[in-house]
């Protein structure tokens, strides 16, 4: 048996991966919420891998609230540079494999193309530097390891844009999302399923990698087919990032170039449409066995 720690285990992508376990019958899960594992906590990490036996740690926690940290610098730190830090050097003190999630918040945005593994980093938020500070810590301490950057996550779990434009097509007549930021939307399961092929085929050949869904669409074209798919009767117009002001500064292009991991382990893209269908009927089946 494999056993394998996930850290964050309350959180969306972890719920993801929860949610698919059962198909991983040789993979042993023990997941950790932040109430039972503080990944900021030096001795709480080290004294839980010493106690345990774990040969994988997928690391899910992360502080995502990318606005918040503009202003609580110190907190995004502690848990997305010491917290990433304490579980690397756990890893190497105790022989395990970690699998590390990152962001395309790592890039500036300026890019004309979409972004690969070896690009200059240039982060424009606080988040975004953390989390590259974050993945340093990694690179640094631990060679078992895998760096996964991925891109504008969203499942049927935890709060996302999905479930928000749902939510606000009920509440609204009309809404208005940006049109100058490019990505790639990713459904948090297809993430999922590819960090348990790494385990299940146990792959040595260590690194950063990057993955999302297949697609270069603006969060104005995401919005308007979430509201097609879900037939939402909402007026959608487009804005500019000048106009919708936030705290933290996003990339203006943060699309990923997912050839490195799609080679490594023999994927398909997996177009950004197709998987939001797939996640709207899950939505669709949740709804309605609260409504009956
Ligand atoms: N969401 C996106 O669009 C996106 C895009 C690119 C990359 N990513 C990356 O993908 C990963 C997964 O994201 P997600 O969407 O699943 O995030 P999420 O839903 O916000 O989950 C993060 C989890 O981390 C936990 N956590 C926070 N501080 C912790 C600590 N000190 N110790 C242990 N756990 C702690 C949180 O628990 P509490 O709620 O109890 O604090 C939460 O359950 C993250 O690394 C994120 O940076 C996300």
């Amino acid at each position: 048996m494999t056993t394998v720690l996930v850290t964050g285990g309350n959180g969306q992508l972890a719920q993801c991966i929860k949610s698919i376990s059962n198909d991983y019958p040789s993979l042993d899960f023990v997941f950790l919420g932040s109430n039972d594992l503080d990944i900021s906590n030096t001795e709480e990490v080290q004294s839980h891998f010493t106690k345990n036996n774990f040969d994988y740690c997928i690391n899910c926690a992360a502080y995502t609230a990318v606005d918040k940290a503009e202003e609580a610098p110190e907190l995004a730190k502690k848990v997305n540079v010491i917290g990433v830090k304490n579980l690397a050097i756990a890893c190497k003190n105790n022989n395990v494999i970690l699998i590390h999630i990152s962001t395309d918040f790592v890039f500036d945005g300026e890019a004309k193309t979409p972004y690969s593994e070896v690009d200059t980093t240039n982060p424009i938020s606080v988040y975004g530097q953390t989390k590259r500070d974050g993945e340093l810590e990694i690179t640094s301490n631990l060679r078992q390891h895998f760096i996964i950057r991925t891109s504008w996550l969203y499942s049927e779990f935890a709060g996302n844009f999905v479930k928000t434009m749902l939510r606000l097509a009920k509440e609204k007549d009309e809404l208005s999302v940006v049109d100058d930021q490019t990505g790639s939307p990713t459904y948090a399961k297809d993430l999922a399923k590819v960090i348990l092929k790494i385990i299940k085929n146990q792959h040595n050949q260590y690194g950063i990698y990057h993955y999302s869904n297949q697609g270069e669409i603006t969060w104005y074209d995401f919005a308007k087919e979430i509201f097609k798919q879900s037939k939402a009767d909402i007026n959608l117009y487009k804005t500019d990032s000048k106009r919708f002001k936030t705290l933290a500064k996003r990339p203006k292009n943060s699309v990923l170039d997912s050839t490195k991991i799609h080679t490594l382990l023999n994927l398909e893209p997996v177009k950004w449409q197709k998987s939001l269908e797939k996640c709207l009927k899950i939505i669709n089946k949740q709804l309605n066995n609260v409504q009956h």
